[in-house]
């Protein structure tokens, strides 16, 4: 395969540096880490490898940048989130092209997100003038309660490559509404993206040092540990799996921070005898194969009742078998690689565990080598059974299980038997059961008639293992205030001259 990245209609969005107090900086140590097209495994350009010594020059950055930061209107904030927003738009293109370059989405795939990355922005500059506090009425004669939102303070953002800019939108999107400043640690796989949306940062006019962005690959666990001990930093919001969130968590504990993760999902995808068929194909596919499957709130297990299973597996396959699998850049490509070779062998060993324990592979099943080593064939098993791996793990790959159930409180309690719980999908054409099924669901979000739900006026977010805290919508904002409370005392006092 010959691709490299077509020309940015702005090449000057191509950066290879990171971004600390308004300057473009290499690693003190001068150490860089390489970049790979994960279709190609080509070289993209190399990228700092930062360590603690760098971070903590963020973290100062960030923190003198913040009083003045703080003390803008919140109308000035959300002009500046404004502006950044439409240049997002402007530039919709050349993000897209650098997203299917380093993470491998096709193109379609990679304006969808942008439009969605830069949704954030949108959102938040209408979120920033409206972080009301109350007033209240006190218990005490004479006294007059009130309250103020304030920012956190400095905030550090530890974003995955699944989404390269939407992750890192929905983050510093509500921190900058509030007036917090942020150090961001790009993807070590996908920092190209948030180099470009640093690079629009400073047109957009955010003042030097409100927003930074560090990179590293090997050095990662030096950055998280060195953004979650630092005293600086008041809050971290995290996107990535249950693991990492458990150890930031530990480390987060002796200078205890306001905290927001987003872990794991081990998403149920249920199917009743009375949905329409067709939607919930579609809503299969869109919610399933949605970036190969590795999104956090992909289905993973799909539980059809035994009315419908076989038509579902058979209009479902029929779909999966349209799919073009090929170069994110390259024409009519529906899904592209996985990122690395990891993801292919978590893929291809719940594939195996599955068959060996009596799935049947319907389409797909192994991996493309003539494509390149990343490269998984969109997979349906039918058959699945509750002690195969793909039944307690994520697999964050383009592999679907089909899973056959005959009642509504046996698929409830099969779907509420993860110890995470971010996403979880059912479709049936029965309102009674619509609300049923969504309150008995334990997820943070239902998706009923609907494989997509993702929406940044829409509280995105997990119960149990999959994490806390809200990120979009109106609770967005309220991950990065603290609320201050003023009690004036001596308030009751008649009307001079009565
Ligand atoms: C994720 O995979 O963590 C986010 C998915 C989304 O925002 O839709």
């Amino acid at each position: 395969m010959g691709h490299s990245v077509p020309p940015l209609n702005d090449q000057s969005l191509l950066k290879s540096q990171a971004f600390i107090n308004g300057k473009w900086v290499d690693a003190k140590s001068g150490k860089t880490f390489e970049v790979k097209d994960p279709a190609t495994h080509k070289p993209i350009g190399t990228m700092p490898e930062m360590n603690a010594s760098d971070v903590q020059t963020a973290i100062d950055a960030a923190a003198a940048a913040l009083p003045s930061f703080r003390k803008l209107t919140a109308r000035e904030r959300s002009r500046m989130l404004r502006k950044w927003y439409q240049l997002m738009v402007d530039n919709a293109e050349d993000i897209a092209k650098l997203i299917t370059w380093e993470n491998g989405k096709p193109m379609a795939d990679a304006k969808g997100e942008v439009a969605y990355a830069a949704g954030f922005f949108e959102w938040f500059s209408e979120e920033a003038p409206r972080a009301y506090g109350d007033t209240i009425a006190a218990t005490v004669a004479g006294n007059r309660v009130f309250t103020l939102k304030e920012p956190v303070g400095v905030c550090g953002l530890i974003t995955p490559w699944n989404f390269p800019a939407a992750m890192i939108t929905r983050k510093i999107g509500p921190a900058l509404a509030a007036g917090c400043t942020v150090v961001a640690k790009s993807p070590g796989e996908t920092p190209f993206t948030a180099a470009a949306l640093a690079e629009l940062s400073v047109r957009a006019g955010i003042p030097p040092g409100v927003v930074n962005f560090v990179t590293a690959m090997d050095n990662t666990p030096e950055v998280g540990s060195t953004i979650t001990s630092s005293p600086i930093i008041k809050k971290v919001s995290f996107t990535g799996s249950t693991g990492v969130g458990k150890l930031l968590m530990k480390q987060s504990a002796d200078t205890l921070k306001k905290l927001s993760f987003e872990l794991g999902g081990n998403a149920p995808f249920i199917v009743f005898d009375d949905a329409d068929l067709d939607v919930a194909v579609n809503g299969a596919i869109a919610s399933k194969f949605r970036s190969s499957g590795q999104t956090c709130v992909c289905a993973n297990r799909l539980y059809i009742q035994s009315g419908i299973y076989d038509k579902f597996c058979d209009a479902f396959v029929a779909k999966v078998k349209d799919f073009k699998v090929g170069h994110g850049y390259d024409e009519g490509v529906t899904h592209g690689p996985l990122i690395h070779d990891r993801a292919v062998s978590k893929v291809d060993a719940h594939v195996q565990d599955a068959t060996k324990q009596g799935g049947t592979v319907l389409v797909g099943g192994q991996k493309l080598p003539d494509l390149g080593s990343n490269f998984y064939a969109p997979t349906v098993i039918r058959d699945m059974t509750d002690d195969m791996q793909l039944a307690h793990e994520e697999t964050f790959g383009p592999v679907a299980g089909l899973f056959k159930f005959e009642t509504e409180a046996e698929v409830v309690k099969l779907a509420n038997a993860a110890d995470v719980g971010l996403a979880g999908y059912f479709f049936s054409k029965d309102i009674h059961r619509c609300y049923r099924v969504a309150e008995a669901l334990e997820v943070g979000m239902v998706g009923v008639n609907t494989g997509l739900i993702s929406d940044p006026a829409a509280p995105f977010g997990g119960v149990k293992q999959s994490g806390f805290g809200r990120e979009g919508s109106k609770l967005g904002i309220e991950e990065y205030l603290v609320t201050k409370m003023v009690t004036l005392g001596g308030m009751g006092q008649p009307l001079q001259g009565e």
